[in-house]
Order: structure tokens, then sequence, then C-alpha cells
């Protein structure tokens, strides 16, 4: 906790936040901080109202929490006029809900896009090449010798890589499977990326130059066109009533029968029923999931299913990244409660 002299703005952190420029930032921009040491992982409203109390100008909050009507009063009545999701990802949030109430409301992009497509690659890798089922094999003390039909997996190299949602994320994603295992890439997103087009398509120009078999690029109209003919598919689209259940039993059985399917976006875009249904009775079907449907729990069965890979969410986790995040999160508020636009404000 940081004590500026009275008349400071107070601005409430619900979690620590890894870095220390983020808080010099608010303090030199005449914030008096708080850091909720509640022991609690996920805060549930009453426990933020108590946080938000009388009187707070700012709230830097997680993607844990949920920032609806309730908690946009409480910080309309204690004179908040900032909200900075520590995410880019705000599906915890109701901006409308702060916008009606003027409190602007800032989220962190830019700064995790590679870290997040890297995770995405590592559980492709991960789940196309069996890489922790034979590391549990291996440690139980399974292996007796090298054996020609040992952990068979899923080649990627030439394959065809599908993402829907090619934003800044599923675009870094897209070239790093592309480039790194020279796939073709088909995608669905409602709007072309003709950047990323045309990045594939030069480098498939420096392929063919160099007497390699080119790349090919190909948006689809539908999300169908991506499931049916991709061997890997990365979900990189945002969580809303649009994608919400977006694969669900009758995608998935559109997929190939030993396909991947990865989620490093948000967990409700996967009927996670389904696809632990759908993975049982498909065993050569896998799955690298770092994003659940209802978090920290999990479908009935997933955990038991060796076809999976699983992580919690940590696909922005690095200290690079946490801490800009952490700093791009407070300098929207410390804009903010000064009267100033947020960095990146998303109702604007
Ligand atoms: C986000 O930012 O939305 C991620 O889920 C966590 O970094």
């Amino acid at each position: 906790e940081v004590h500026n002299e009275d008349g400071a703005k107070r601005v409430v952190v619900t979690k620590n936040l890894p870095g220390e420029r983020w808080l010099q930032i608010l303090t030199a921009a005449g914030c008096r901080v708080e850091v909720s040491q509640h022991p609690d992982i996920i805060l549930d409203n009453a426990t933020i109202k108590k946080l938000i109390g009388d009187k707070c100008d700012g709230v830097i909050g997680q993607l844990t929490e949920d920032w609806g009507s309730e908690l946009f009063e409480a910080l309309k009545a204690a004179g908040g006029t900032a909200y900075s999701n520590y995410a880019v990802g705000y599906n915890n949030v109701k901006v409308p809900e702060a916008t009606k109430r003027g409190i602007p409301v800032g989220n962190t992009p830019g700064v995790l896009t590679e870290t997040t497509a890297e995770i995405a690659a590592a559980l492709t890798l991960a789940a196309a090449r069996r890489v922790v089922e034979a590391d549990s094999f291996m440690r139980n003390g399974h292996y007796k010798g090298w054996l020609p039909t040992l952990f068979i997996g899923s080649l990627l190299q030439n394959k065809t890589v599908g993402i829907v949602g090619a934003g800044r994320i599923g675009a870094a994603y897209a070239r790093m499977m592309v480039e790194g295992h020279k796939m073709n890439l088909v995608y669905y997103d409602p709007y072309p990326n003709t950047r990323l087009e045309e990045y594939i398509k030069k480098y498939s120009e420096l392929l063919r130059h160099s007497g390699e078999a080119p790349v090919a690029v190909r948006r689809c109209e539908t999300v169908e066109e991506v499931l049916r003919e991709a061997d890997v598919v990365s979900l990189h689209c945002n969580l809303d009533d649009n994608t919400r259940h977006l694969i669900n039993k009758e995608r998935l059985a559109l997929m190939k029968k030993d396909a991947v399917l990865v989620n490093a976006a948000r967990g409700p875009c996967i009927d996670e029923a389904a696809l632990v249904k759908h993975m049982q009775e498909n065993p050569d079907f896998r799955a690298g999931l770092d994003v659940f449907e209802d978090e920290p729990a999990m479908a009935p069965g997933l955990a038991q299913l060796p076809n999976a890979v699983i992580v919690p969410h940590i696909a922005s986790a690095s200290m690079w990244t946490r801490s800009g995040m952490a700093t791009l999160a407070a300098a929207n508020v410390a804009a903010c409660v000064n009267g100033l636009p947020a960095f990146n404000q998303m109702d604007i």
C-alpha cells in the first residue's frame, strides 16, 4: 500500500500485479494505491464492493470478476471514473453498464499477442506429438526401450492449420505454424486479414524460390469449412453471444478423426461436455486447452483423457507480458482518474 498526501486519487487493485512500473505510474499520477490481499483467488461482488468502499476513483480488476451493473454502480457511487481490466479479453465486463455510468473501460492488448500465440503453438505441438502422455509414461517407469510404434503422433509439416479469429493473436499463431511447420492456412473471420494473407503469400514465394513446396492461405466463408479441412484448428476469437459453444457436438463431428483442437481464447467457446464425449469416442482426436468452460472447474472426464493437454489459463504468463499488462492497466487508470481517455479504451 502506498500513501500519498491528502486529496490523492484512491485506486483499488483487486489482485497484486507483477513488476514495478505499474505502481510507479499510478503513484506519479497522484494516486494512492490499495492492493487487495484477500486470500480468495476469485473475489465475489460483495468482497469487491467492500474494497471499493465509499470513495474510489478507479479499479484495476481481473478477468475472474463479474464487472456488470452491480459493481459499476458501486464504483460510480464511490465517485469512480476508471475501470481497467487486467486482460485483453473482456467478456467479464459489461461495457455498456460502465458507459451508461460514465466510467471508461480499458484493457491490455498488444503485449500478450506473441505470448498467447506461443502457448497455442506449444499446446498444438504437445497435443499432436503426445508430449504430455509420453512424459507421464516416462515418470511412471513404463519405458522399457525404443520401439517403432511407441507414441506415434501426428506430423504437422505440410498439413493444414485452421484458425477461427484472425486478429492479432490468431495471426501471430498462424505465422508461427505456417513458417515453423510449412502448414497451409485456412481461416474464418468475419473480416479478411489482408496483411496476414499477403505475408503468407510472400513467404510462399520465398519457399518456391528456394525449391520448396509453397504454402497456401484461404479465408473460408464458414467455420464449418475450416473444421472440415484443417488438421489443426485453433480458436482465437472473442467470447460473445456468437461464439459461445461455437464448437459443439455437431461441429466436432465435422472435424477429421485425428484432428487437433486448440483453445487459448475463452473456455465457453467450446461445449466442453461435448468435447469430452467426442474425445472419449475418438481416441486419435487431440486437444490442447488453456481455458475451460467454467474455470477453475473442468467438465467431468476431461482430466482423465490421455488425448488432452490441459494447462491453467497461462497463455499470457511470461514476466515481460504480465508486467507489460500491468503497466498498460495502470496507464489506463492513471489517465482516466485525471480526466483523460484511457490508452486502450473499449467504449470509444
Ligand atoms: C487475457 O488477457 O484475456 C488472457 O486471458 C489473460 O491474459
